[in-house]
Parts: structure tokens; C-alpha cells; sequence
């Protein structure tokens, strides 16, 4: 049976603290990148902003930031847990145009719309049906609203040396992922979807990430550490022994890691 959180369940999760600080971890190190994305992709300040499957809120906390208090944004989780986490973060930060509500995004109920903008990132990989969840966000969104869509792709994921492990870490972590209805190789299907979903001037940008630019260790963390936990059982630990081997990268002045980050937008067509 495919799950609503597809290849994502946060509560499921062995070590959720860990988990939660890896999330905080990520969106620290790719926080300068995300503003040039949001910006390029159409954010403003003063607009109404939707950020679909946002997890612990540090993506929706920037974007409430960057809409200013003339805008806002509603952040949507499937995980109550991580919706506690992102209302603790707004009130931390004391942002009056900041909202959560919780919700699949298979069965949206927004009392807020319409949005002028909507993002999802790192979150489309998960879903068992992109398409109808890109279809239910749709009649949120007014005529002219950008939807951006980020995620990865692991065609663009090498590293420099490859280690002995990465062929089965690799190939095992996909495919436990697409058991539970997720896709690694995601982000090259982006702009199909969009444009499946009816979303016009769609348009997808690949950016480079690399070790150079975050280190090593970062690189890891943010592109292959999530990856052992895809791995089902009972080949989980060899998959963590795997990553923990790979980690011998950091300390090896020579080594590189790449990654392609998928930047997909498509439009509301006007009415
Ligand atoms: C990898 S996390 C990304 C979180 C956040 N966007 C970020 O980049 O930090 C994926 C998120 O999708 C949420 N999620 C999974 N399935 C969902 C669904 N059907 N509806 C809404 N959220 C969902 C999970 O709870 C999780 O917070």
C-alpha cells in the first residue's frame, strides 16, 4: 500500500531529533541559494505565499521574511510534529504573516487562498502521485500565480572518487524509495508535469551544487545522508555502515561531490 506521505513520513522516522536537526542543517547550508531561487523565480514582497509540504517551517519562515508584512505565507505539513516545530520557529522569529495548517496535499482545505505564489521543496521526490498533487493545489493558486518546484535528481549526484559502497548504497536507496511511491530521479520529470498539471511558460533550470562550495561534510549531509534512511529493511544498516564508510570523502583534500538541484515554475494561465 502506496502512503499519503509517500516516501516521507517524518514520524515514522528511528530518530526524529536527528532527522529534524538534519532538516535545519539543510536549509542553513542552501539558505543563500534559496533566495536567489525564490526571488528568480517570481517571490515579491507583499504577495500571498503557499509553501506545500514545508516541514519545519524554515523555508516558509524565509519566504515570510522576503514577502514582508504587506504579504503572507501558509506553510502546509502532513506531519503534525514538524508543524509544531515551524509554529515554534514563527513565534521564535515573531512573524505576524506567518500561518501553518495541517493537511495532505491530496486533500488541500485552504481557507486562505487565492495564493499569488506556491513552493515545494525537496517534497515532489516523495509523492506516489505527483500529478494529482499538483492538481490539487492548482485551484489555489489565481490566475498569473507561479508555482516553483525544487528537487533533485540522482543522475545528477556523483562523487569524486567513487566509493566502493556507492553502487549498492545507491541503487538500494532508490530503490526503497520508489517502494514507498517515491522518485529519485525526480527533477528531470518536473517540467512534464507541469505541464500535465496545466501550468503554462514552464521552464526548468538545473544548478550545480558542489562540495567546493559547501564542503564535504555538508555536501553529505544535505545530498546522501537522507539516502540510507530510504533503504528498506532489512538492508538499512548496511546502507548507514555504507554512508558512515563514504564519509572518509570528507578528509581527502581531493575529493568532489556534484549535484544538480531541479529548479522547475510553470504559471497559471490568465483567465
Ligand atoms: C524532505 S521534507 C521537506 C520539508 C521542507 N520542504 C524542506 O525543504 O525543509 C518532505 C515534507 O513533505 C511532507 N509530506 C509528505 N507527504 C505529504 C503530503 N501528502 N501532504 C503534505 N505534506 C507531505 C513531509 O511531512 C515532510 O515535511
Amino acid at each position: 500500500m502506496v502512503r499519503e506521505a509517500g516516501s516521507y513520513e517524518f514520524d515514522s522516522d528511528p530518530d526524529t531529533e536527528l532527522e529534524l536537526k538534519r532538516l535545519q542543517r539543510q536549509a542553513a547550508a542552501i539558505e543563500p541559494l534559496e533566495r536567489r531561487i525564490l526571488s528568480g523565480a517570481g517571490l515579491d514582497v507583499g504577495d500571498r505565499a503557499l509553501d506545500i509540504g514545508c516541514g519545519p517551517g524554515l523555508v516558509s519562515t524565509l519566504m515570510a521574511r522576503l514577502v514582508g508584512n504587506d504579504g503572507a505565507v501558509v506553510g502546509v505539513d502532513i506531519s503534525e510534529t514538524l508543524l509544531n516545530s515551524a509554529r515554534a520557529l514563527s513565534a521564535k522569529e515573531e512573524l505576524g504573516n506567518l500561518q501553518f495548517q495541517h493537511g495532505s496535499v491530496y486533500d488541500l482545505k485552504l481557507d486562505s487562498a487565492p495564493f499569488d505564489f506556491a513552493y515545494a521543496r525537496l517534497f515532489v521526490q516523495h509523492l506516489a502521485k505527483p500529478l494529482d498533487a499538483l492538481q490539487q493545489i492548482r485551484p489555489y493558486l489565481r490566475p498569473g500565480a507561479k508555482l516553483c518546484i525544487v528537487d533533485i535528481d540522482d543522475g545528477w549526484l556523483s562523487l569524486v572518487p567513487e566509493p566502493d559502497v556507492y553502487a549498492r548504497f545507491h541503487e538500494r536507496s532508490v530503490a526503497g524509495q520508489a517502494a514507498n511511491g517515491g522518485d529519485r530521479f525526480v527533477g528531470r520529470k518536473l517540467g512534464w508535469y507541469l505541464q500535465h498539471a496545466g501550468f503554462t511558460e514552464v521552464d526548468v533550470t538545473i544548478l550545480p551544487l558542489s562540495s567546493a562550495v559547501f564542503g564535504m561534510d555538508a555536501f553529505l549531509d544535505v545530498a546522501v545522508s537522507p539516502k540510507w534512511k530510504m533503504t528498506a529493511e532489512p538492508d538499512r544498516d548496511q546502507a548507514r555502515n555504507d554512508y558512515e564508510a563514504m564519509r572518509s570523502l570528507v578528509d581527502d583534500p581531493h575529493a568532489w561531490g556534484f549535484l544538480g538541484l531541479f529548479v522547475a515554475t510553470g504559471r497559471i494561465p490568465e483567465a
